[in-house]
């Protein structure tokens, strides 16, 4: 038998005190056990087991910019790295030549500024001009004429397209990148229980995307982050022109504590119409990789057949107010995106700003009544340019992954 002396009896005595009185509050602490265990604690532990379950890029947002999407939120480390793979991977065009970060450029704020409409298989020339992927994950309408709703269904058009990455079928492609062991890893790493699927292969590339947020410009660090001197005058005259007589913002919208310089719907800006009665007289044709060549238009028809009209969103929805028009892009990092509209139809932002002054393409009867002859002087026109590359921002996370 085991000998208790005098001064652990008394321990044990008072032990057995103390847990008497703890008696009383067990109901209590079985509360306050239950909400650190299943409440507020499973979350932040499971969070720190698993540190994929964090989204990184929500802990890092650029200032200027509004809250990510929920769906962000879900998104893990994982799957990122597994999505910015996909984007530079080659092979997931049919003929190995083609990767997401052809088009959208990396060093040209993810959109392409070679040409004024985006190169696809086989020196084929688009459409359209690819925009920039700098903050796509706060757009709920995808492309120009906004077709798309779904970041992570978008994938699969240039995926698919016979002009874009040209794979024949999404089984056939699904099926090659199922041959890859290195996928097969990185998939069952990123979706456990899931693998390799059309959803999970889109979901991994949206999941790339969402790092690619820009903010934090010096127009943001002036307007929402209080540094006064951010901008020069000139640049403050610009905005107060932007906001105010020159009516941009009525469309590229600055909200009062972000700003994304876009509301998100359609405007028939002339340019569309402009197009079809000015057909140009030649074809920037890129070669290879920064050589570019200008074709006379007649050479290029007679092999590829001539560019059919753009109709813009009338394509779309089959309404006649919607014909040649385009959603609004966002302005941010627009000195690094040349040419510029759909159709990358005007190279500069002088003459971008040159085309509103005059009120857009005024033959074109279905302008948007906002669309107006603004009567800027040159210093005015000037100041606005100014105001337009102060809007150069710092890019988070995403950029880096390569
Ligand atoms: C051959 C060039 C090309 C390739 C390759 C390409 N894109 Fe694009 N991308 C474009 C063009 C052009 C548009 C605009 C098309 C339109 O509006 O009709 C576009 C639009 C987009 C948009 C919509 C952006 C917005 O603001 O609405 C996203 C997102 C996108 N591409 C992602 C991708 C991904 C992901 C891949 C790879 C799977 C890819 N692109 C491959 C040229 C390309
Ligand atoms: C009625 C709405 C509206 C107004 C007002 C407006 N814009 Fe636009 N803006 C658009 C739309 C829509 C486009 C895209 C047109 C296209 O792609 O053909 C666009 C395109 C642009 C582009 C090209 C961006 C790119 O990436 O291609 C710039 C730059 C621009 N606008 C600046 C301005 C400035 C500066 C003003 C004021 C002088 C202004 N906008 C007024 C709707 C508007």
């Amino acid at each position: 038998m085991t000998r208790v002396n005098q001064s652990e009896w008394q321990v044990l005595k008072s032990l057995q005190k103390a847990f008497r009185r703890l008696r009383l509050f067990f109901p209590f602490l079985f509360i306050l056990v239950s909400i650190t265990c299943f409440g507020v604690a499973p979350l932040s532990l499971l969070r720190a087991a698993d540190s994929n379950a964090i989204s990184p890029q929500a802990q890092s947002l650029p200032l200027g910019l509004p809250g990510l999407p929920k769906w962000v939120s879900t998104v893990t480390t994982s799957q990122i790295e597994l999505g910015g793979k996909l984007f530079f991977d080659r092979g997931l065009s049919f003929n190995n030549t083609l990767s997401c970060s052809m088009c959208h450029l990396p060093e040209d704020a993810f959109a392409s500024t070679q040409s004024a409409r985006s190169v696809g298989m086989e020196g084929r020339t688009l459409q359209r001009n690819a925009p920039t992927l700098l903050n796509v994950v706060f757009q709920e309408m995808l492309f120009h004429d906004g077709r798309e709703t779904s970041l992570a269904l978008q994938a699969w058009l240039p995926l698919l397209h016979p002009d874009e990455m040209a794979n024949p079928s999404i089984g056939y492609l699904i099926a090659r990148v199922k041959d890859d062991p290195d996928y097969v890893r990185l998939f069952a790493q990123a979706f456990p229980g899931r693998g390799i699927d059309p959803m999970t292969l889109g979901e991994a590339l949206a999941a790339f995307q969402s790092t690619l947020l820009s903010g934090n410009s010096r127009f943001d660090r002036w307007r929402f982050g209080g540094e006064e001197n951010a901008l020069s005058e000139a640049e403050k005259r610009g905005f107060e022109l932007f906001a105010g007589k020159a009516n941009c913002a009525s469309c590229h919208t600055i909200d009062d504590a972000h700003a994304l310089f876009s509301d998100s719907l359609y405007y028939n800006t002339g340019i569309g119409y402009r197009a079809l009665t000015q057909k140009s007289e030649s074809y920037n044709i890129q070669l290879a990789a920064g050589v570019v060549v200008e074709v006379e238009s007649r050479y290029v028809d007679a092999i590829s057949g001539p560019v059919p009209n753009d109709i813009g969103r009338f394509a779309i929805t089959l309404d006649e107010r919607d014909r040649w028009a385009y959603r609004t892009p966002t302005l941010r990092n627009v000195s690094r995106t040349e040419p510029y509209m759909h159709d990358g139809s005007i190279g500069t932002l002088d003459a971008v700003v040159e085309y509103y002054n005059e009120g857009g393409f005024r033959k074109d009867r279905s302008l948007s009544p906002l669309i107006k002859p603004l009567g800027l002087t040159q210093i005015e026109r000037d100041d606005l340019v100014a105001f337009l590359v102060s809007l150069d921002g710092a890019e988070a996370s995403g950029t880096q992954n390569k």
